[in-house]
């Protein structure tokens, strides 16, 4: 079945960027099934209350674990739509077989990665094993029940708190935004040219890529570097790679760490 991520919000709007570009196609054309749903839904009091103040004092406002799990168990049951289900497009309950990775955006979360992002992507791209939803908290973050609760149940396969990185959002919905675009891009048949996944940065081995050049070859008085005018391929990728490993090497050295090791091509390059 088609790969599939639920996102759940109490700012449905701040994921319509979902129905653009890449994702949008995706989407449209059945690569991909996204869906959105409002928290709120959720919340039973005539309010629509998903929020209260801390125990134990402090400012600003925590969300209530228990609307969070009806919102995921919702999630959870909602059946295959259209012609997978009985045809008439509507949710039947009972789960779909698949089992849930849940993904709680957080700072106190580990630092979304590459390698995260195509594992996620070679889950859900199997097909039959697992889906995921996002669960987009806002204000001071979800209470801390909610995690382990979700942990117990046996419709969810894990839960995983991530990061975008050592700042402060406002909420989970940018972060959903950006894991969607890292795992949607590397789902089978999404990208026309494989390749410019397999060559990008982090992709294969931490490290960032060498820069590139187009028309005009000449521009306000500066000039594309001359070998990738030369035509020769060889003396293109050596130039690449040592463009790759001095960049990294400058700009973010705590990343060569990771590679395994170098080759005398590489170690030429760098000496
Ligand atoms: N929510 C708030 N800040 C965040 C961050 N840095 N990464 C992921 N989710 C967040």
């Amino acid at each position: 079945s088609v790969p599939r991520v639920d996102v759940v919000t109490i700012f449905p709007d701040y994921l319509a960027p979902l129905d653009l570009s890449l994702i949008g196609k995706a989407r449209t054309s059945g690569l991909v099934d996204l869906r959105v749903h409002d928290l709120r839904e959720h919340a039973h009091d005539r309010h629509r209350t998903v929020d209260d103040s801390p125990f134990g004092g402090g400012a600003g406002m925590v969300m209530r674990p228990d609307v969070w799990e009806r919102a995921i168990e919702a999630t959870a049951s909602h059946r295959r739509s259209g012609a997978e289900g009985d045809g008439d497009g509507v949710d039947e309950g009972g789960t779909d077989g698949r089992a849930l990775v849940v993904l709680v955006p957080t700072p106190s979360g580990r630092p979304l990665t590459q390698a995260f992002a195509q594992e996620l992507a070679d889950e859900l791209g199997a097909g039959d094993r697992v889906r995921a939803v996002v669960a987009c908290g806002r204000y001071e973050g979800i209470d801390a029940r909610l995690v382990p609760a979700l942990r117990e149940r046996s419709d969810v396969d894990r839960v995983v708190e991530f990061s975008l990185g050592d700042f402060v959002l406002n909420g989970g919905e940018v972060a959903a935004l950006a894991l969607l675009e890292a795992v949607v891009r590397l789902l089978p048949g999404v990208l026309g040219n494989p390749e410019s996944v397999v060559e990008e940065s982090f992709s294969h081995e931490a490290v960032l890529e060498y820069p590139v050049f187009t028309r005009p070859a000449r521009w306000e008085d500066r000039e594309v570097p001359p070998v990738l005018l030369s035509g020769d391929h060889g003396a293109v990728a050596r130039w690449r790679r040592a463009q790759s490993l001095t960049r990294t090497v400058q700009r973010r050295p705590e990343l060569l760490a990771r590679l395994d090791g170098l080759d005398a091509v590489d170690l030429a390059t760098l000496a």
